[in-house]
């Protein structure tokens, strides 16, 4: 069979990229652990509001962990609970969240905190929060006619 050079190129060209995006992800994956945040816990979403922790919901110092506060969310239509959080500035934080409901987003604008949230899953993000201010919480999945009113606060103080 006689392939034209130009052709050759080409498939030399995309097969290279191939190989070369998959050493990438493979790369940061493997060598830094990066990945999407983790869905991995299932949890009954009619029975949310009995299970630790979402049966207390808010702002949890915690010890003995690679993290110092646990912050707990419970999204539903249309909102958060809870409705704002306060963390100190320089603390490192790990946000746990889920939704009663439907499938609901979990966004702070302005930070790298950016979750979707499933019915029956647990949806958990650990981050430092090195930047004092006062972050909106946003839901940027489409869930119902109170989509855009769905809100939370994320305050960052010193
Ligand atoms: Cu919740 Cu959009």
């Amino acid at each position: 069979m006689h392939i034209h050079k130009y052709e050759k190129w080409w498939l030399t060209f995309g097969i290279g990229s191939l190989v070369l995006f998959l050493v990438i992800v493979g790369f940061s994956a493997f060598h830094y652990g990066s990945h999407p945040p983790s869905a991995k816990v299932y949890v009954d979403p009619e029975r949310v509001d009995e299970i630790a922790p979402f049966n207390n919901p808010g702002v949890h110092k915690v010890e003995g962990k690679d993290w110092d506060y646990e912050v707990v969310f419970v999204a539903s239509a249309f909102y958060y609970n809870p409705p704002e959080i306060e963390v100190p500035l320089g603390s490192k934080v790990k946000f746990i969240a889920t939704t009663k409901d439907v499938v609901h987003g979990f966004q702070a604008a302005g930070t790298n905190i950016n979750m979707i949230l499933e019915p029956g899953y647990v949806s958990e993000y650990v981050t430092t929060v090195d930047k004092a201010g006062e972050y909106l919480i946003l839901c940027n999945e489409y869930c119902g006619i109170g989509h855009s009113s769905m809100m939370s606060m994320l305050k960052v103080v010193e």
